[in-house]
């Protein structure tokens, strides 16, 4: 097999080659969507990091355009890191930046299109009053980059730019009249001990009730905050939910999750430095994020590239204000090509299906499951800990009371190598229960090297009308799988010897006590999306 090849994605935004890391300012300008990413043109391995520039009509099919952002002046000659879009009034966009001197210290810089009337806004223009913001006294100038959209309140313009003070994670905010001179406010947006640097801060409203995303800059009585952090610690991210006061300009998270490492996650696996953007075309919020390679450097190396951008998401708020909720853009379905559909199925311990007629290595699956006896769920024991932990102890082989019961992925016919996403669920008490959603990467591959863990999540869903759903696009060396109409989402990167191409297969399956019946299973073969192309869009 082709090393270059066999593990490309072909519906997930990646370039031809190289290195790629963060989304950057994604935007939509004119009706044209703009993404920008880390990228290095020289090699497989991050460094050289400029930001690429993609534009696209449908946030599915990219045209590629030259560089957006490159090192070339001394507020940024030692690197263009990652920023955020914010459009201005009379549709005027401006991307915040971090750049890197010759020392390397951080600051903030601006860059505006060279010209306006050209919708795909291939040119940048960095002017010359850069850098904007600079690390004063007090600040770490080696932990203090990644601004977000600014939001406009009260009269200013305000930025959150991530930190740290030790081990402190900061979000530092900066307010500004005319974009142009920011002043640092004397009390960050908020700080949590004992949580190491904050990467890529996001700073958003959302709607209490209802999908509709909010522009930035929106406040009012219907409206919550998000305050999410790439932590760099351990390379996942956490949000909380809460309120923005305007006046004191501080955020108060709620108290319905935690604050720090154990806090809700937008996604519990390979998922990282993401980014959202609200679509003023559809009126939606869209989350973008980074998956990176999970096999060894020499690998990327060989291969010549590495990373991914997971598939846009539009995110809303759950209607128990608790949590955010998740869907692939609906665009995504464009793709979908051949169909199968597999009624009514039971499946007792042991069991499996297959779902036959699609290309399994590229494919969207959306499967409701029902379960007819709760009482046989195991007891849940609340020392286990975390969902991943429960997950690395039970995997899909190990029988249990109502599951574990899912779908195996890019699995070869004889389960040699398999990925599967499945779910558990244990009672905590009368009508009470817990159910953990888990992708587990172990099966995945025997080649050495790879990092392959057992990913999970609680699922916060009543399971007393005796339903579960699971959505799952599979794409060669990546499964991005959405639990319970998207209140948990796993993204997992893996890398099968055997299950590639015609050879990898897709199952429905149960290896619990109770019986579980596929209510429902619709599967379709996806095609390739065109990325990175050259010519009209
Ligand atoms: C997150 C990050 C950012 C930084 C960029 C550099 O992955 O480390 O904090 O701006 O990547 O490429």
């Amino acid at each position: 097999t082709n090393i270059k090849k066999v593990h490309r994605t072909g519906y997930h935004f990646q370039p031809p080659k190289h290195w790629i890391n963060d989304p950057n300012g994604p935007m939509v300008y004119k009706g044209i969507y703009h993404l920008f990413y880390q990228y290095n043109p020289k090699g497989a391995v991050w460094g050289n990091i400029i930001w690429a520039h993609s534009v696209s009509r449908d946030l599915v099919n990219w045209k590629a355009l030259e560089p957006a952002i490159y090192p070339s002046k001394h507020f940024d000659i030692g690197g263009c890191w990652s920023g955020s879009a914010t459009i201005l009034p009379g549709d005027r966009p401006v991307i915040l930046y971090t750049g890197l001197d010759k020392d390397a210290i951080e600051m903030q810089n601006y860059a505006i299109p060279s010209d306006l009337t050209d919708p795909y806004l291939r040119h940048w223009t960095k002017p010359d009053d850069n850098p904007l913001i600079y690390p004063t006294e007090g600040i770490n100038a080696s932990a203090f980059r990644d601004p977000t959209t600014a939001w406009f309140s009260g009269g200013y313009w305000k930025t959150v730019i991530g930190s740290r003070h030790r081990r402190r994670g900061i979000a530092h905010l900066y307010r500004s009249k005319d974009f142009l001179h920011w002043v640092k406010a004397k009390h960050p947006l908020h700080s949590v001990p004992n949580t190491g640097n904050w990467e890529c801060p996001d700073f958003f409203p959302v709607l209490k009730e209802g999908k509709n995303g909010l522009d930035t800059s929106s406040l009012g009585e219907n409206v919550r905050h998000i305050l999410k952090v790439s932590l760099d610690e351990t390379r996942y991210e956490y949000y909380t939910i809460g309120t923005y006061d305007p006046k004191m300009d501080k955020y108060i998270p709620d108290n319905t999750s935690a604050d720090g490492w154990d806090g809700l996650r937008l996604d519990y696996g390979n998922f990282y430095a993401s980014k959202t953007f609200f679509d003023s075309n559809k009126n939606r919020r869209i989350l973008w994020g980074w998956a990176n390679e999970s096999d060894p450097k020499e690998n990327d190396t060989a291969k010549g590239w590495s990373g991914i951008q997971t598939i846009p998401r539009t995110m809303w708020l759950d209607s128990n204000g608790k949590q955010l909720m998740h869907w692939p853009i609906e665009e995504i379905e464009m793709l979908r090509g051949n169909k199968v559909e597999l009624g009514k199925t039971t499946l007792k311990k042991g069991e499996h299906v297959e779902v036959k007629g699609i290309t399994a290595a590229q494919a969207d699956v959306e499967v409701v499951f029902s379960f007819s006896d709760l009482n046989v769920a195991e007891k849940f024991n609340p020392s286990w800990g975390a969902a991943h932990t429960i997950c690395a102890q039970k995997g899909s082989n190990v029988p249990g009371g109502v599951g574990p019961f899912g779908i195996m992925t890019l699995a070869t016919e004889d389960f040699y190598e398999y990925t599967p996403v499945f779910f558990r669920i244990f009672k905590v008490k009368n009508n009470m229960h817990k159910v953990v959603l888990c992708s587990d990467a172990r099966p995945s591959s025997y080649a050495p090297g790879l990092y392959k863990p057992a990913f999970a999540g609680f699922v916060d869903v009543n399971v007393t009308n005796g339903k579960l759903s699971l959505r799952s696009l599979i794409d060669n060396s990546v499964v991005e799988s959405f639990g319970a109409g998207g209140k948990t989402c796993i993204t997992s990167r893996v890398y099968p010897q055997k299950a590639i191409y015609d050879n990898a297969h897709l199952f429905a399956f149960n290896n619990g006590m109770a019986v579980i019946t596929v209510e429902k299973l619709t599967a379709w073969s996806m095609k390739n999306a065109n990325r990175n192309v050259r010519g009209r869009i």
